[in-house]
């Protein structure tokens, strides 16, 4: 038989093969990567618009994490403070450092900092900050250890296994209610036992059953 082809084409059929493969693992690799949020969220350090310091302000200021997050505790929603709240001090502190020069502006307009959201959970999901604040659940056990940040990181998954290895044992989390702000706070020696120990006391003592039913979360 007559060749029709020439030479050349013999190595098409492996040309064509080796893309496909290769796009088959880029892919699998994709998606991979975006099912999984310990690798899209942990560690998600944005620059914000003002070099805001929490290991500053909250750690050596020591000013409490409700000066600037009111909401916490009162709604769902957390929010981030208004410029107003900066100023309470920045109009006297650092009042001409080139650093707060965004919140000047901000505060000259009238134009909200345009901070960036670092946590955000999905539109499908139902969270209540109060919730778990009033039930004994510090900032430290969702958000990390914010008052030693020079900026702030996403630092746990927030994924749907994360919120349900807690609401199945919240004895490894809860803490007494005055301690929920305090960061810093460790039951008895710090150690694991010294904290399931208390934790029991308290899911028993307040009666704590965080739901772990689908409509709880998605509603
Ligand atoms: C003086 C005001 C102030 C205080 C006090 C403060 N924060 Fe903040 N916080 C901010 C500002 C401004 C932002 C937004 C900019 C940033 O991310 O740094 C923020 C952002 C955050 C975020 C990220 C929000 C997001 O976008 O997802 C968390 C979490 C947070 N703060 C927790 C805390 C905790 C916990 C404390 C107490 C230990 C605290 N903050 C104390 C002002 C404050
Ligand atoms: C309770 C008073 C107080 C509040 C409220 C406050 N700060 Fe500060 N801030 C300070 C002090 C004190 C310093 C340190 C000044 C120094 O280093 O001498 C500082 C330093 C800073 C600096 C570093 C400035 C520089 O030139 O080094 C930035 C940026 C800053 N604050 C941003 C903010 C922002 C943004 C907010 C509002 C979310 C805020 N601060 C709220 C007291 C405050
Ligand atoms: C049980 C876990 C949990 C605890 C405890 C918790 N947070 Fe959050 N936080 C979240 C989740 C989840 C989000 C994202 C919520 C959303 O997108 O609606 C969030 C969002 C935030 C935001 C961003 C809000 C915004 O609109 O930009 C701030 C600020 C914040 N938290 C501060 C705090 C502070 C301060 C505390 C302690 C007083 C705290 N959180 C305690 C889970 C928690
Ligand atoms: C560190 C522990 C912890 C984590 C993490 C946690 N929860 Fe909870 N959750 C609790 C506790 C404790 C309660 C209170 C249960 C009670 O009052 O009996 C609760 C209650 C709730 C409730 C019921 C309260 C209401 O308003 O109906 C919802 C909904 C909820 N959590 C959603 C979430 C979601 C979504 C996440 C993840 C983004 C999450 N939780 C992460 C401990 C946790
Ligand atoms: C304690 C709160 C909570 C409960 C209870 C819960 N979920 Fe979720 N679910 C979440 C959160 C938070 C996410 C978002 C995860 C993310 O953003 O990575 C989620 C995401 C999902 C998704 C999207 C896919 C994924 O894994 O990201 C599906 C589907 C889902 N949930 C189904 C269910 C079903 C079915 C149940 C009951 C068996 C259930 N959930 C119970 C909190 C919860």
């Amino acid at each position: 038989m007559a060749n029709l082809f020439p030479k050349e084409s013999n190595i098409v059929p492996i040309k064509i093969i080796l893309c496909k493969i290769i796009t088959v693992i880029m892919i699998v690799l994709g998606i991979t990567y975006y099912f999984t949020p310990k690798y899209t969220r942990v560690g998600y350090k944005p620059t914000q618009p003002v070099a805001f310091d929490h290991s500053l302000h909250a750690g050596q200021l020591g000013l409490d994490c409700r000066y600037c997050h009111s909401f916490g505790t009162v709604s769902s929603h957390s929010n981030v403070p208004t410029t107003q709240t900066c100023m309470n001090c920045h109009r006297q502190v650092k009042s001409n450092s080139p650093k707060l020069a965004p919140l000047r502006e901000s505060w000259e307009t009238g134009k909200p900092m345009k901070w960036i959201k670092i946590h955000q959970a999905p539109d499908y999901v139902y969270f209540n900050h109060s919730a778990h604040l009033n039930r004994g659940i510090s900032c430290a056990s969702c958000h990390g250890k914010v008052n030693e940040m020079e900026v702030v990181w996403h630092d746990k998954p927030h994924s749907m296994g994360w919120c349900l290895e807690c609401h199945r044992n919240p004895e490894y989390h809860i803490r007494p209610q005055e301690e929920v702000f305090n960061l810093n706070w460790k039951a008895g020696d710090g150690s694991t036992k010294a904290q399931v120990e208390q934790g029991r006391e308290l899911v028993k003592k307040w009666g704590v059953s965080p739901p772990q039913n689908c409509q709880a979360c998605h509603r």
